[in-house]
């Protein structure tokens, strides 16, 4: 868009558009725009080349002097700078003292000196305070005439209203063009330029710091909460498969109790809460008491490995999610794997247990009598999948012990003890599944 007065085309959004009677008002109500300093420079700066007949200043220009004892300032451009912490908002007036920009640049010594370097020849007012020693050096540098206002010596309409008000960048450069006197300039001895600089490369060094510190602090608590997680995946695995308090203590390195803790809340979780996988997602329920062996899936290439659908439809029948179920005869395992999904509790074991499930199969001769069981009132299914006798003969072993290597007498009498054994340990309302 064109000013009436020539002006530069202003950068797309920012407050300049407005005249200049309104401007520091309008310029409050919308906010100052954060632009990237360089890319409204450079478009400043081709506009205000081409009008003022002046190129902008070398970075290595030295201190200009200000003209007479504070004159008007006419025949240059005036930029107001509100300083502020991390950012500050500048005004550009243009010879006339129409608004020609406005905007926000970082208040960092690189962004202040290459907001400046781009600018042509102007005179520039800040305000006394935190960042005015080193502004001022760094301005000069780029060959600018700076102004430091000390706003406690301006009069009142001049001066702010209440003592935390800023003199907002549109009134310094206003009253910097026309009236610089009225703002009482101070000068800034160089140890103070010098302790400025150090106190903002400290700041600078604290907040870099500082972000560092967050970072470590996140990442490591996501480790925490990783950590976390994977323990307790560890407890409930453990768990699961009907391992005792002391033992899982030991394996995470927590305290007895600690576990205790852990899985009693797995335990008690609410039905709706539980983990999902229920037989009503993905299952038939079994409508007729004579099951079919059809379909062989774990540990296929065991023998007389069962049909993994008659352990699911006995889970479905008599147990609920966390129930213990004992399978000592555990062959291939496919126990555990159908437990595992429903989320029944399991004691698998079996005399010889296949190498590749020997970690999840405990080895258990049953001629020895029962398995030892952390808590039998919370046992409901006991399946028993034993040899089928001579059937399966010298199948898994050639150990006398092996229920399929025995005489008949020794077959049955073995399989009586067994099951009278488990229906004594079982509390009421638990089911043996032959
Ligand atoms: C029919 S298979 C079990 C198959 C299993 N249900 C499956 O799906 O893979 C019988 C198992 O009983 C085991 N066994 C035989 N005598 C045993 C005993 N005295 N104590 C424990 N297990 C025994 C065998 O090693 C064999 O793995």
């Amino acid at each position: 868009m064109k000013k009436k007065n020539g002006g530069a085309e202003l950068p797309r959004k920012s407050n300049s558009e407005t005249k200049s009677g309104q401007k520091s008002k309008r310029a409050k109500a919308r906010g100052p725009v954060q632009r990237d300093s360089k890319e409204v420079m450079a478009e400043l700066v081709a506009k205000l080349t081409e009008r003022l007949g002046s190129k902008p200043v070398p970075a290595n220009a030295t201190e200009v002097k200000p003209q007479g004892a504070l004159a008007p300032n006419r025949d240059r451009l005036t930029v107001g700078v509100d300083l502020g912490d991390q950012w500050s908002n500048y005004c550009i007036l243009g010879l006339e003292g129409e608004t020609l920009a406005e905007g926000q640049l970082r208040t960092t010594q690189q962004d202040v000196t290459e907001f400046f370097q781009a600018l042509s020849t102007a005179r520039v007012i800040i305000e006394v305070g935190t960042h005015s020693a080193w502004v001022r050096e760094v301005v000069v540098g780029c060959g600018h005439e700076v102004l430091v206002a000390n706003p406690r010596l301006m009069d009142g309409t001049r001066r702010r209203k209440r003592k935390n008000d800023r003199v907002d960048a549109n009134n310094l450069a206003r009253v910097g063009r026309i009236d610089p006197q009225s703002l009482f300039p101070i000068e800034h001895r160089s140890t103070e330029v010098r302790q400025d600089l150090v106190v903002l490369r400290a700041r600078d060094a604290l907040v870099a710091v500082r972000t560092q510190l967050i970072k470590v602090r996140e990442w490591l608590s996501r480790i925490d909460k990783d950590s976390k997680d994977a323990r307790n995946k560890r407890i409930f695995d453990m768990w699961l498969s009907c391992h005792t308090d002391a033992d899982i203590a030991g394996a995470v390195d927590l305290s007895e109790e600690g576990v205790r803790k852990i899985t009693q809340q797995m335990a008690e979780l609410p039905e709706v809460g539980k983990p999902p996988a229920s037989h009503l997602s993905d299952f038939e329920i079994p409508l007729y008491n004579v099951w079919k062996q059809q379909e062989k899936t774990a540990g296929a290439g065991h023998f007389g490995n069962s049909e993994v659908r008659w352990v699911d439809n006995l889970l479905y029948l008599y147990t609920r999610p966390f129930d213990i179920v004992v399978d000592p005869f555990g062959g291939g395992g496919s126990t555990i794997d159908v437990c595992k999904k429903r989320y029944r509790r399991y004691w698998v074991g079996d005399r010889k247990p296949v190498p590749e499930r020997a970690h999840q199969i405990r080895e258990h001769d049953l001629t020895a009598g029962l398995p030892g069981l952390p808590r039998w009132q919370d046992v409901k299914l006991v399946y028993l999948d034993p040899p089928y006798w001579k059937q399966a003969e010298g199948q898994y072993s050639e150990d006398p012990t092996d229920l399929a290597n025995m005489s008949l007498e020794e077959f049955n009498k073995a399989l009586a003890g067994i099951f009278n054994g488990f229906a004594k340990k079982l509390s009421p309302g638990a089911v043996i599944a032959l």
